[in-house]
């Protein structure tokens, strides 16, 4: 199995053996354009198969170890497109795996106990070089530097089981084994109106994303699937797609908030695990978003710390409303929205649970 890739700049050809898509730099006039809004990426995005999924370059060298990673039939993995409620879901699962541990929750920062299999191809090498200078007088702060930009595959690979693994890859980019090897999945949907907005003040968060532009042209690149893990439909319909299977369990994030004991006993239930309603009221006191907010073992506080988060942006756990998309479209833009989205769900019965 071959891919073949083409390098932006000196149009070379690389050999990426044991990974069946072909990897493209976008072209050369739309790389320039997303490299100026997306600052956090220096070398140029690349879009995947035929699905044109688009990633920056660092996925070049990642793709067979993303595809031919050893998965264990005693894994749990979270699978969702970014902002569609992940981090909540993860220490929900967590908890619920783990005979609801609040003395290790709080302990070990949920980055630690569910690590993020790909984050590291969204650290450039250029950017991590700014970070490590910028934390050049902390030398644990260089070392955690290291540590949140290594690669996760190989981390995951020395750890005991049980593992818990978060991902944003589709179905079609993580090892196919996922659905055989026994292990289970959760896949979480969120309505793509919500998404971006929820993704866009992340894209101006963080920064190796670096956005510097306004919302209209992060919606047109989120809808011309010219954007990380995009496209977004084809990555939902693919976790839709396999609601059925026995060890996947598709979850919407809009009825998690709008009914999350009934998710918490859904999920119990899917882990084979089994809670008294206090036991379940606790664990969701402990989940809302005003609790979650403030809690230093999900929140992402240790990439403020490390400057990874621009100040005066939109903390990374936000709103955690259904429908908080109104405060960013225009009628105009929302009216086109919603015609992209009728388009796309023509030609199937995924739905979005009304808000
Ligand atoms: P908003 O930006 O709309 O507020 P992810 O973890 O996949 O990045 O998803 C982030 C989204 O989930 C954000 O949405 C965030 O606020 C929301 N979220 C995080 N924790 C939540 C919670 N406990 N309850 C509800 N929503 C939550």
């Amino acid at each position: 199995m071959m891919a073949f890739v083409e390098d932006a700049n000196s149009k070379d050809n690389i050999n990426n053996n044991d990974f069946p898509y072909e990897i493209k730099f976008v072209d050369k006039e739309i790389n320039e354009q997303l490299l100026k809004d997306f600052t956090g990426e220096r070398t140029g995005f690349v879009q995947v198969g035929k699905e044109k999924w688009f990633f920056p370059s660092k996925f070049i060298e990642a793709s067979t170890h993303f595809y031919n990673f050893n998965v264990r039939p005693d894994d749990t993995w979270i699978v969702t497109y970014p902002r569609s409620g992940t981090t909540w879901t993860q220490e929900l699962v967590w908890m619920i795996a783990n005979d609801l541990d609040y003395d290790t929750s709080a302990k070990i920062p949920l980055t630690d106990r569910f690590p993020f299999f790909e984050f590291s191809i969204f650290v450039h090498d250029e950017t991590k070089k700014e970070f490590l200078s910028e934390n050049a007088h902390d030398l644990e702060k260089v070392k955690m530097v290291h540590h949140v930009s290594s690669p996760v595959w190989e981390i995951l690979d020395k750890i005991k089981t049980p593992r818990f693994i978060k991902t944003h890859l589709p179905f079609s980019l993580l090892p196919p084994t996922i659905l055989t090897s026994g292990c289970k999945v959760i896949y979480v949907a969120r309505n793509p109106k919500d998404v971006a907005v929820s993704f866009y003040h992340l894209n101006k968060l963080i920064r190796t994303q670096g956005y510097l532009g306004d919302f209209p042209k992060y919606w047109n690149y989120f809808q011309n699937s010219l954007h990380a893990w995009t496209p977004y439909w084809s990555h939902v319909k693919e976790g839709w797609n396999l609601r059925d299977h026995p060890n996947v369990q598709f979850l919407f994030y809009e009825e998690m908030n709008k009914n999350l004991h009934a998710t918490l006993r859904k999920v119990s239930k899917f882990l084979s695990k089994s809670f008294d309603e206090q036991q379940i009221e606790k664990l969701s006191q402990h989940l809302i978003i005003d609790n979650f907010r403030n809690n230093a073992s999900v929140n992402y506080d240790v990439l403020k710390d490390l400057g990874i988060l621009n100040s005066g942006e939109q903390a990374f756990i936000r709103k955690g409303k259904n429908g908080g998309w109104s405060e960013e479209f225009t009628q105009e833009l929302s009216e086109q929205a919603d015609t992209w989205i009728a388009e796309n769900l023509k030609d199937t019965d995924l739905r979005f649970p009304k808000l």
